[in-house]
């Protein structure tokens, strides 16, 4: 199987890495517009090869969209990162003209590749893939809610003080700030549900803390994570190509689940080889229901933005 990863950065080096060490593709193509950058990154990574134990090759490309022919997925991370004090709003011009013309550029030559949209502001630029490329809306699928997901396990588990493996729980809504909804009603520790194991107000921490985990890494940081977003694109990849049909968070089309339409927002999605294949509705209370609500219009109003 052949993967492209499309952004050498910080994000994209990341997921190739980990694409590779667990073979996920017989080949990953890394391509960048930057000269020669993919290129240094493919033959970095190629030369833990033999330290690691892998056998992926990973060839590093600038520009050359004829190097991905035949790809079976393509992870889009290209566009500009956050900088402290920046929204993940703030990046939709720039990041919407790289979004589009490089899924075209990935579709002329791998036509049936399934994409994965990183770059933010990821639910806009996902909904931006989904009205402009003609795919099914099964074959684009954007990655934010795996993330805010883990963040909001790695939250649990320190307040649990476990391992965060035991953990299942699940973030929706738009992947945003303000916009995700950690669903604290549904989170388990060995089949337990943690609300009859932490208190209310520590649940409140977990969860406004899991809200606020990108900005503050990038307070951090000077600049977006990488580790846990390339971690998030690889586990959605392991999923397509091995077919687990494992349950995460990604933003897809909505055509009235969530009574939602015209969009696309974080729900928790069955993801197997044909891409995104199901999704798995939670029975959202009114509140939730509301919550959820008002995330779509904040994102369908980012999506505005996009026609004006
Ligand atoms: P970065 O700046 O390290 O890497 C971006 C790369 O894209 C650069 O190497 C740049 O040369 C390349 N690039 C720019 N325009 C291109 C084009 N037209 N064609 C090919 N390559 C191009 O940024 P980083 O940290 O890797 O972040 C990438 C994107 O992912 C950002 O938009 C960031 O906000 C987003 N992100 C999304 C997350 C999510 O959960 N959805 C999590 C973390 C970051």
């Amino acid at each position: 199987m052949k993967i492209t990863v499309v952004g050498a950065g910080a994000v994209g080096a990341t997921c190739a890495d980990n694409i590779a060490r667990k073979e996920l593709a017989e080949e990953l193509i890394l391509l960048d517009i930057k000269e020669g950058f993919a290129e240094g990154k493919a033959i970095d990574m190629m030369q833990t090869s033999a330290l690691l134990g892998f056998n992926t090759k990973i060839k590093g490309v600038t520009n050359d969209y004829s190097k991905t022919a035949g790809s079976a997925v393509a992870v889009i991370t290209s566009g500009l990162p956050r900088k402290p004090g920046m929204t993940r709003e703030e990046l939709i011009g720039i990041n919407a003209g790289i979004v589009k013309s490089v899924a075209e550029n990935i579709l002329k030559f791998s036509p049936d590749a399934i994409l994965i949209i990183v770059s933010n502001p990821m639910d806009t630029m996902t909904y931006l893939s989904l009205k402009s490329l003609g795919l099914p809306k099964n074959r684009i699928i954007g990655m934010g809610g795996t993330l805010d997901s883990a963040r909001f396990k790695y939250y649990l588990s320190v307040a649990m003080n476990c391992n965060s493996n035991d953990l299942q729980g699940f973030v929706i809504g738009g992947h945003g700030d303000t916009t995700m909804i950690p669903l604290t009603r549904y989170a388990t520790y060995q089949s337990l549900n943690v609300t009859d194991l932490l208190s209310e107000e520590v649940l409140a921490k977990v969860a406004a803390d899991t809200m606020i985990g990108g900005a503050t890494l990038t307070g951090l940081l000077g600049t977006s994570a990488w580790y846990a977003p390339g971690a998030a694109v690889c586990a959605l990849v392991e999923s397509i190509v091995r077919d687990e049909k494992k349950l995460f968070t990604c933003s897809v089309s909505l055509e009235g689940e969530y009574h939602q339409e015209d969009i696309c927002l974080g729900v928790p999605v069955i993801v197997g080889r044909t891409g995104w294949e199901k999704v798995i509705d939670y029975n959202l209370t009114e509140e939730e229901q509301q919550t959820f609500n008002k995330s779509a219009d904040a994102v369908r109003s980012m999506n505005n933005v996009l026609k004006e």
